[in-house]
């Protein structure tokens, strides 16, 4: 798929001919049917991030995630040699979800050395062999090695978890990545550990979510009381410096100048106090030299990266902090979002401060997005018109659908030869 510079002039839609120009349809984003279609063409088939290295950082430390869309539930553990194995979470006795607390759909985690069903007892080891037989004398030649815990494929690309729930997954994790997001092999992830972690179920279609982080400049106009006049200027801000695709991946990068460079009035009192504010800390921890695929546009004055992988994935990079999301649908017009910020160790009660506010202004963003698009989803859900005229800057919401679109045509072109 095709890569490009920054146009010197005209669009950047035009170097991507697939895309077209044409008003869009957002009928993928209110139909039950296309709901179901999604479940076996994407999220049946695709990579799907479901965590990061340093969420099991023991032996035996686990986690369970509600895939509501695929209609499974996965454990995903650190053996006793240190690899991560995913597991659907399913006893095989007699079909007891594994592991949970108080609730069956509350995700869980912990730290065990086998795990034990609630129902009969039978126990199976971290790498999911079942172990243990409750009165195995009473049962029918039932041979244990063929009774362990039904795997599910999962990888580790620079410390984030991936499941892949198809029986054969068509690609590596590596080669879906591609060339784009594995530009990011030597990004410090793994330094960045203080996190905080949010989630929301959302009334709105996932899609709809993720599109209003494809593109910033409904920024001054949707988030005004969070940003203060001069920002609020459509020409003073948010135009974004480059797009780029890369398969069915996407990214877009800002220019940001630095911020204590800027004119107070750029921002209020409580940023200037902390030295904070939504795009974090002022000055972050050297964490070493950043590779170049954070900023493949080469832009000068670069401020953030935000690579959006799909189909439900997005880590937005700021240099030495980062911000991740994840969209998890949960019917046709609902979805389970889930964001963390996450930082560099605080190494001073300042810099804990920096973390804090950071944290809050983005909380108070990401709730005017969610309480907007519910409304977006309202009106889509009524049916009455479709076909939706897209600039230049919203070329993500472009490319996006039409791969989702893409890989739901693929799926049915299959099914029917098969
Ligand atoms: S269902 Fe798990 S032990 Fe019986
Ligand atoms: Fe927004």
């Amino acid at each position: 798929m095709a890569r490009w510079p920054k146009p010197a002039e005209g669009s950047w839609t035009e170097h991507y001919p697939d895309l077209g120009t044409g008003p869009i349809s957002l009928r993928d984003s209110s139909s039950p049917e296309f709901y179901e279609l999604e479940r076996e063409a994407i999220f049946k088939r695709a990579w799907l991030n479901v965590g990061r290295v340093e969420d099991v950082p023991r032996t035996g430390s686990y986690f369970t995630k509600e895939i509501t869309i695929a209609k499974t539930s996965i454990i995903v553990v650190r053996n006793r040699e240190g690899s991560i194995n995913a597991f659907h979470n399913i006893c095989r006795h007699r079909g007891n979800k594994l592991v949970w607390n108080d609730f069956p759909q509350e995700e869980t985690k912990g730290t065990c050395r086998q795990f034990t069903c609630k129902y009969h007892g039978w126990r199976y080891n971290l790498d999911g062999d079942l172990t243990f037989v409750q009165q195995e004398e009473e049962f029918f030649d039932v041979d244990k090695d063929g009774y362990g815990l039904s795997t599910v494929h999962c990888d580790v690309w620079n410390g984030f978890i991936f499941i892949n729930l198809d029986t054969e997954p068509r690609q590596t994790l590596r080669e879906f990545l591609g060339p784009m997001i594995t530009a990011l092999d030597d990004y410090p992830f793994g330094k960045l550990t203080e996190r905080y972690d949010f989630v929301a179920d959302n009334n709105s279609n996932w899609k709809i979510f993720e599109d209003a982080f494809q593109e910033y400049y409904h920024v001054p106009g949707l988030h005004s009381q969070q940003v203060p006049p001069k920002v609020r200027d459509p020409q003073a801000a948010f135009e974004c410096a480059h797009f780029q695709l890369d398969g069915p991946h996407r990214l877009v990068s800002t220019a940001g100048a630095r911020r204590w460079t800027l004119d107070p009035e750029y921002m209020y009192p409580i940023e200037r106090a902390t030295r904070s504010g939504l795009v974090g800390p002022w000055q972050t921890p050297d964490i070493g030299v950043l590779p170049d695929g954070l900023n493949p546009g080469r832009i000068e004055n670069w401020g953030i990266t935000n690579f959006q992988i799909f189909p439900n994935l997005e880590i937005l990079i700021y240099g030495g902090w980062y911000l991740l999301y994840r969209y998890w649908p949960t019917s046709h017009n609902t979805h389970r979002f889930e964001g963390y910020l996450a930082y560099h160790p605080a190494r001073n009660v300042r810099e804990r401060i920096e973390h804090e506010v950071s944290s809050v202004v983005f909380k108070e963003f990401a709730l005017q997005d969610a309480g907007m698009l519910g409304g977006t989803q309202a009106a889509l859900d009524t049916g009455v018109i479709d076909g939706f005229p897209l600039n230049d800057q919203e070329i993500l919401v472009r490319h996006f659908h039409k791969v989702v679109a893409d890989w739901v045509k693929q799926y049915q072109h299959e099914d029917e030869e098969a």
